[in-house]
């Protein structure tokens, strides 16, 4: 009878190495998956998927932290998970597995969002930042700029509007979620407003000009710029109506601009930073996702592999013509091939390099989440701009003079 000495290398179990991802990102990661696992046949990259909220990602991960013996060996991180997670002892530090130089090719906001305490948990793969989409041939039928101020936008929207050129003027994220927090900082941003200054522990969400931010959101649902239907709008439900040519203005990460130009509205749109006010300058949200490693994976090493193969240049070029999720890597927003194929690449690095992070505070889902309700509130008229805001202040105090995480 034949017998094997020993098990050659090429049959052994692979190691399995899981990550839990949002059910749209799982789809896209797809190809990618089946490359890395191809090319690693000591590994087995598992990919469990999600919602496609972040917040209830966030939950997901939570828990299966808190109720130790996470099957998690990878985490997929949104920018602003990080502070959390790390604080709360549940991501290997990385900060040895990268050289300075190796992280300088990242965005610079990118690599500081992934730290905590001086310590890197989070290599990004994929950026985002906030900007505003508009209609160029409308405006051109009207003679009008791109809209620099709040004001001009809302000029131009309701003139559209009332020449009948389109149903509605402008579209956002208004939904009671983590998207409502990122809309949110850009039109604060824009009117030189603060959310939280982690440095000075202060909390600027009662000042008049966040008051002011609110108002203007407000008004464009009370002068019909903006359809009623926004106070419940994540990304996708603000894409679709934009384009399906139902609106002149949206504001949306840069997924949307390949998503666009695949459809009807191919040429007749462009994008730009978002509005501001006189004598202020406008703010990107930067957003991102990124990957970390669970300090309970039992497979450090393939877990590692596995980050390496996502960190890779070609991978994150291929993720991008694939799907429009803009790299994390600078030099592809240089890249020949890809400026060829996506001549607006170059244009969203102005706008990713002055991008704002959210508050890179341990408490940040707290933080957020108290934002949202009050904003929601304010926003379907259940409590003035002006009190939904003092109250949202005082919340967001309490929460920062309890410290911790
Ligand atoms: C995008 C951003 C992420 C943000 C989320 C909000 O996925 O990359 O940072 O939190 O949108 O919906």
């Amino acid at each position: 009878m034949f017998m094997f000495l020993g098990t050659p290398a090429f049959t052994q179990t692979p190691v399995p190495v899981k990550v839990l991802i949002q059910a749209i990102d799982a789809t896209h990661w797809q190809p990618l998956v089946t490359q890395f696992n191809q090319t690693h046949p000591n590994i087995q990259l598992q990919v469990v998927k999600g919602p496609n909220n972040t917040n209830l990602v966030e939950d997901l991960y939570t828990s299966a932290f808190l109720l130790g013996d996470s099957p998690y060996d990878l985490v997929y991180m949104d920018i602003v998970w990080v502070q959390k997670f790390a604080a709360a002892g549940w991501l290997a530090d990385l900060s040895d597995r990268m050289t300075p130089e190796e992280l300088n090719v990242y965005l610079q906001g990118d690599i500081e969002g992934g730290r905590y305490q001086g310590k890197l948990y989070r290599i990004p793969f994929q950026t985002d930042g906030g900007m505003l989409y508009y209609r160029r041939d409308l405006l051109e039928q009207i003679g009008a700029a791109p809209p620099e101020t709040f004001a001009e936008l809302m000029t131009i929207a309701k003139t559209l509007q009332e020449r009948n050129l389109v149903e509605w003027g402008y579209v956002w994220q208004g939904k009671q979620y983590e998207g409502l927090s990122a809309m949110f900082v850009e039109i604060l941003a824009g009117y030189g407003g603060f959310w939280i200054d982690p440095q000075m522990q202060a909390v600027g969400l009662d000042e008049a000009q966040a008051i002011a931010a609110v108002e203007f959101l407000r008004d464009t649902l009370a002068e019909g710029i903006s359809p009623p239907g926004v106070t419940t709008y994540s990304e996708e439900e603000t894409r679709r109506l934009f384009q399906n040519g139902k609106a002149a203005f949206l504001r949306n990460w840069p997924y949307v601009y390949s998503l666009a130009s695949d459809s009807d509205l191919a040429g007749k749109f462009a994008i730009k930073p978002m509005m501001h006010t006189p004598g202020n300058t406008s703010g990107a949200c930067l957003g991102g996702w990124g990957l970390g490693m669970a300090k309970s994976s039992q497979h450090p090493d393939a877990a590692w592999q596995a980050i390496e193969y996502f960190n890779q240049p070609e991978v994150q070029r291929q993720y991008f013509q694939q799907t429009g999720y803009v790299p994390a890597r600078r030099s592809l927003f240089y890249d020949s091939q890809l400026i060829t194929e996506s001549n607006y690449l170059p244009r969203l690095l102005p706008v990713l390099d002055n991008s704002v992070l959210r508050p890179p505070i341990p408490q940040y889902a707290q933080a957020s989440d108290i934002l949202q309700r009050y904003l929601s509130a304010a926003l379907t008229g259940r409590e003035t701009p002006q009190r939904a805001m003092e109250l949202a202040a005082k919340e967001t105090r309490v929460l920062l003079s309890r410290g911790g995480g």
